[in-house]
């Protein structure tokens, strides 16, 4: 019990500092939200949004799964991202990995997990589709550390091909799709230059009209 009460100590200390800045925060916050970015992240503990990127509460809406995963029967990432997009108006949607990503690594064993196992497929076959180069890798550490940079390029695209934003495009909604990567360990985020903001910039197969 001890361990919980900590999370109450620890909150209050928090919403006291954050009143002492500025005493309106939270009357202010609780009427509106208006991020401008949506994060799309990992659910690794080491990996918390709004820290490593400094935000205050009310400056990113975040969805977090194992190895930030964008699939596109996953209703629950849907339904984030449609509200982002089409509620909130987003201007930015951030997919972000990080490098020794453990739902990575683990997509690349042939080891059960159980239940997991099926959610990491489509890692696998990210691991499957890009094989001829990961194979080209030095280690185990730097094959998975390339996966983890495939895989949040592939959810880049995946965003992307959701009808939600190529929608938005299509009624002139500025947006733009981003690929970042995070490093355990010196706690600094890089961009992977993967930024999309146009259908011109998708195949055309899973181009809309
Ligand atoms: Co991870």
């Amino acid at each position: 019990m001890d361990s919980v009460d900590k999370l109450f100590k620890n909150n209050l200390a928090w919403a006291d500092k954050i009143k002492e800045e500025d005493p309106h925060f939270f009357q202010k916050l609780s009427e509106q939200q208006t991020p401008e970015y949506l994060w799309i992240g990992c659910a690794d503990s080491r990996v918390p949004p709004n820290e490593i990127v400094d935000m205050l509460p009310g400056e990113l809406f975040v969805h977090r799964n194992i190895a930030n995963l964008v699939v596109h029967t996953d209703l629950n990432c849907l339904s984030v991202i449609q509200y982002a997009v089409d509620v909130l108006k987003v201007k930015h949607i951030i997919v972000c990995g990080h490098y020794g990503c453990g739902g990575v690594a683990a997509a690349m064993g042939s080891k059960s997990h159980g239940l997991i196992d099926n959610w990491l497929r489509h890692i696998k076959d990210t691991y499957y589709r890009f094989s001829e180069r990961l194979e080209t890798c030095q280690d185990e550490k730097e094959r998975v550390d390339l996966l983890c940079e495939l895989n949040v390029a592939e959810q880049v695209a995946n965003v992307c091909h959701t009808t939600i934003v190529q929608d938005a495009w299509k009624r002139g909604q500025a947006l733009s799709v981003h690929g970042l990567i995070y490093s355990l360990k010196d706690g600094v985020l890089h961009d992977l230059d993967v930024t999309c903001e146009a259908p011109e910039q998708l195949p055309e197969a899973y181009r809309q009209d």
